[in-house]
């Protein structure tokens, strides 16, 4: 039989899919991959289901519908402080994830080098295999995760294409400051190379920290792919709406890539979606509010379990030491975890370049039931560690 893609066997299935499995198998909460539990905002709910009825249920336009981009045009030129224009300068894709493949592939051809940040979402690895571009990794070290500005010098001195910026990040809930940021930007115009955003959780992130939109600092946005979604900023994950914003030099080739992939994002939700696109400023003052109160409260059961971590400036993410317990492999503790103790996380090694496996990574993007019931199990983690 012939062999399947070699790229393929770069890369295993995705750890944090495969922990929803555990998760499932052992009726453990599931905080491994990053999806609420709880419901949109009921204008949104409403919109689609009269879209259900009265359509569009055919092919949009592929790079996006036009309403759909007006309306993201308002509200990105409104957060950014930038003109976006709806016909010059977004692609509408299926979701961020779309959005960074379809940004890799038209900033890199086979062979050229891309800057990572490690730990990373895992998906970046994959996206720079597929597009054969090769990953050079510069470390955020824990705990704060800040990164060595020679070693970024030095990695921009290898001539890269594109570098990778997840800002609020994921996993490690980092907010890049405004400084880090500025630095960036200086190499990247010393270097011409391009920066490929992932800003899914640009409005979750904690005060006093504030998002800076990379593209929007000086000269940035004709060398900034801004990748971001409605996954995260409007709890509809499963709608799979995301976009790039950049320059028109850029979009033009960016709708090649997209149209191929994938045609276009669902015609009827992006139609709903404007509605929510539409919402007005303090729609995202109070999923800030939410989003900390989940934090707060979930750090508070760690805190009462006696476990270490680093406290998350945005995303909804918490990285949790598990050094103290002894285990060599995260992998196996985190299976262990979830069949003793309920609670289903993600092995910090799965986002780590470097051998880094002390670490879990928990979402608290749910309930306060639900967090209630994860807390409540996590404070027996020591008992059950020590019966073992
Ligand atoms: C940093 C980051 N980017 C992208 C995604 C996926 O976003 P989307 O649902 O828009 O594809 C996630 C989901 O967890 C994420 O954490």
């Amino acid at each position: 039989m012939p062999q399947t893609s070699l790229r393929l066997h770069q890369f295993t299935e995705s750890v944090i899919r495969r922990m929803t499995r555990v998760a499932n198998q052992f009726g453990a909460v599931n905080l491994s991959q990053g999806f609420p539990d709880f419901d949109p905002p009921p204008a949104l709910l409403q919109a689609a289901a009269r879209t259900a009825l009265a359509g569009p249920h055919q092919y949009a336009l592929t790079w996006g519908a036009a309403d759909f981009r007006a309306a993201l045009a308002r509200k990105q030129s409104r957060c950014t402080g930038l003109a976006i224009d709806p016909d010059a300068h977004i692609v509408v894709t299926c979701g961020s994830t779309e959005a960074m493949m379809t940004a890799m592939m038209t900033a890199c051809d086979p062979g050229d080098r891309v800057i990572v940040f490690s730990p990373f979402y895992e998906n970046y690895a994959a996206d720079a295999i597929l597009s054969g571009a090769e990953p050079i990794y510069v470390a955020l070290r824990p705990p704060d995760f800040a990164f060595d500005p020679r070693e970024l010098e030095r990695a921009f001195q290898q001539g890269p294409k594109a570098l990778i910026l997840c800002n609020p990040s994921n996993p490690s809930g980092k907010v890049f400051s405004r400084e880090e940021l500025a630095l960036i930007a200086g190499l990247a115009e010393a270097h011409d190379c391009f920066v490929i955003t992932d800003e899914v959780y640009e409005h979750i992130l904690y005060p006093p920290d504030r998002h800076t939109y990379f593209a929007a600092l000086p000269g940035m946005f004709e060398r900034t792919l801004s990748c971001s979604s409605l996954s995260k900023t409007y709890c509809i994950t499963g709608w799979r709406l995301g976009y790039v914003i950049a320059s028109e030099r850029v979009v033009r080739e960016a709708r090649k890539v997209h149209d191929f992939l994938t045609v276009g994002a669902p015609a009827p939700l992006q139609a709903a979606a404007v509605t929510a696109l539409d919402f007005p400023d303090d729609y995202y003052v109070g999923l800030q509010a939410l989003y900390q109160a989940k934090r707060d409260l979930f750090l508070g059961y760690l805190d009462r379990a006696g476990l270490r971590y680093t406290r998350p400036a945005g995303a909804y993410y918490v990285l949790v030491d598990i050094g103290e317990f002894g285990w060599a492999d995260d992998v196996a503790f985190a299976e262990w975890l979830a069949e003793h103790v309920g609670v289903a996380g993600v092995p910090g090694s799965s986002f780590f370049r470097e051998p880094v496996n002390h670490l879990i990574r928990f979402h608290f993007a749910k309930r306060e039931e639900t967090l209630a019931s994860a807390g409540e199990r996590l404070m027996t983690l020591r008992e059950k560690v020590a019966k073992r």
